[in-house]
C-alpha cells in the first residue's frame, strides 16, 4: 500500500533558501456521499463530487530553515490576517501526524496565511477547501526543494492523499469538475487512499451545472462531521447504506454519461435525504436540518413541477440547501431564489456557485 513515507525529504538547513508557495483550492459538493469511515481516514463507500468554483480557500505557506532546531512544529498561523490559536493547534497536530511523509516539516519555521472566499460564519464546510489548499502547498514545496512530483498528475495524487488525511472529503477538491474517491469497479484506478479525476465521457450538460447555496442557518452544528462518521459504526442501517452507495455509483455514472438529468436529480436528492436519515437513526439520533431547509425543499419541488425546470437539491452535513441545475436555467432559478427562497435564508444570504476548474497555484 502506498503510504508516501519518505525519510529522504530532509533539507540541508545551511544551504536551503527560504521561500513561499500559495494555492487557491475550492470546496466540493458530494453527489454520492461519503458517510462512514474506517482505519486512517478510509471511506466505507465510494463517493463522487462536483468541484465548485467560487467557494474556495487561499492559503500561503512560507518556510525558513530553522537555525536552532527547536523541538516540535514551529508555526505562525493567520486566518484572515489575524493570528488564530485554535486553528493553529489543529494545523500543528496535522503537521505532526504527517511528519513521516514530509520530514522537512520539523526542520522549518512556518508562516501560514489562510482566507476563505465565503464568510467564515456562513456555515459552509471549509475543511475541504482548506485541507486541499494546504496539501497542495506542501506538495509544491516538495517539488521545489527536492525536484520530485514534476508530473502534474503525480503532484495532484499525492496532494489528494495528504488532503484526505486532513479531512476525507478534501481529497476530491484537487481535481476540476468531477472527482471520485473510494474503490469502485465502476471507475478504473479508483482508490480509498486518494481521489481520481472523473472525466470519462461525462455529458457536457453536467459541466454547465450551477450549485447555488442557500445559507439557511449559520449556527455552529450540534454534531461535527467527524463525530457523525463515528456514529455510523453503531448504526443498524450502516451496511445497507454502504451497499446502496456502491450500487448507486453505477447508476449515477450512467446518468452522467447519458446526460440523464432526471435520474441524476433523483439519485442526488435521495443521497442528501439518506445522509440526514442516517443522522436521525444514529444513537443518539440528531437532526441538522432546520424548518426552513424543509420549507425550501417543498418550494423547490413545486417550482420544478409547475415550471418544468430541472432544479434539484442536495445537502451536506448541515442545514444549508444546495440548488443544482443546468446553466441554461440560471435566470429562471435565480429569479425564483430571489422571489421565494431568499426569505428562508439567514439574513437573506445565498452564494451563487457552479462546477469549477479546480485549484490553481497563485
Ligand atoms: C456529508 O470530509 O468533513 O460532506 O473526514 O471527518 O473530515 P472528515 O469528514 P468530512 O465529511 C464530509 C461528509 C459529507 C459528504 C461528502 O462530502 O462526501
Amino acid at each position: 500500500m502506498q503510504d508516501y513515507k519518505n525519510p529522504r525529504l530532509v533539507v540541508d538547513s545551511a544551504t536551503t533558501t527560504p521561500g513561499k508557495v500559495a494555492w487557491r483550492s475550492p470546496s466540493n459538493l458530494a453527489l454520492i456521499k461519503y458517510w462512514g469511515k474506517y482505519g486512517q481516514q478510509l471511506p466505507k463507500n465510494p463517493s463522487i463530487s462536483f468541484t465548485l468554483q467560487n467557494a474556495y480557500t487561499e492559503t500561503s505557506l512560507e518556510y525558513r530553515p530553522q537555525t536552532d532546531n527547536k523541538p516540535g512544529i514551529q508555526l505562525n498561523f493567520f486566518f484572515d490576517g489575524v493570528q488564530n490559536e485554535p486553528f493553529k493547534e489543529k494545523i500543528v497536530a496535522f503537521f505532526d501526524s504527517i511528519a513521516e511523509i514530509f520530514p522537512f516539516l520539523r526542520q522549518m519555521e512556518w508562516t501560514m496565511h489562510s482566507r476563505n472566499s465565503f464568510p467564515h460564519s456562513a456555515g459552509i464546510a471549509s475543511s475541504a477547501s482548506a485541507m486541499s489548499a494546504l496539501a497542495l502547498c506542501l506538495c509544491s514545496i516538495e517539488r521545489r526543494l527536492f525536484g520530485y512530483l514534476e508530473d502534474e498528475s503525480e503532484l495532484l495524487a499525492k496532494a489528494s492523499y495528504i488532503a484526505r488525511l486532513g479531512s476525507g472529503s478534501a481529497c476530491r477538491s484537487v481535481y476540476p469538475k468531477l472527482a471520485v474517491w473510494g474503490e469502485t469497479p465502476a471507475v478504473a484506478g479508483s482508490s480509498n487512499l486518494f481521489a481520481v479525476p472523473f472525466t470519462a465521457q461525462v455529458h457536457e450538460v453536467f459541466y454547465t451545472f450551477h450549485d447555488d447555496i442557500l445559507l439557511i442557518s449559520q449556527e455552529e452544528k450540534s454534531v461535527s462531521s467527524r463525530a457523525g462518521h463515528g456514529l455510523m459504526d453503531g448504526n443498524i442501517y450502516a451496511e445497507n447504506r454502504y451497499t446502496q452507495a456502491r450500487q448507486r455509483m453505477y447508476e449515477l455514472l450512467a446518468a452522467l454519461q447519458k446526460g440523464d438529468i432526471e435520474t441524476f436529480g433523483r439519485i442526488v436528492e435521495s443521497e442528501a435525504l439518506t445522509l440526514h436519515a442516517l443522522m436521525m437513526t444514529s444513537n443518539p439520533p440528531y437532526v441538522l436540518m432546520k424548518p426552513n431547509t424543509l420549507a425550501a425543499i417543498e418550494k423547490l419541488r413545486v417550482f420544478r413541477t409547475e415550471q418544468k425546470v430541472p432544479l434539484y437539491f442536495s445537502l451536506d452535513a448541515g442545514p444549508n440547501l444546495h440548488l443544482l441545475y443546468p446553466g441554461e436555467f440560471k435566470v429562471d432559478v435565480q429569479r425564483f431564489i430571489k422571489a421565494e427562497l431568499e426569505q428562508l435564508c439567514q439574513n437573506g444570504r445565498w452564494i451563487a456557485d457552479e462546477v469549477g476548474e479546480g485549484p490553481i497555484e497563485i
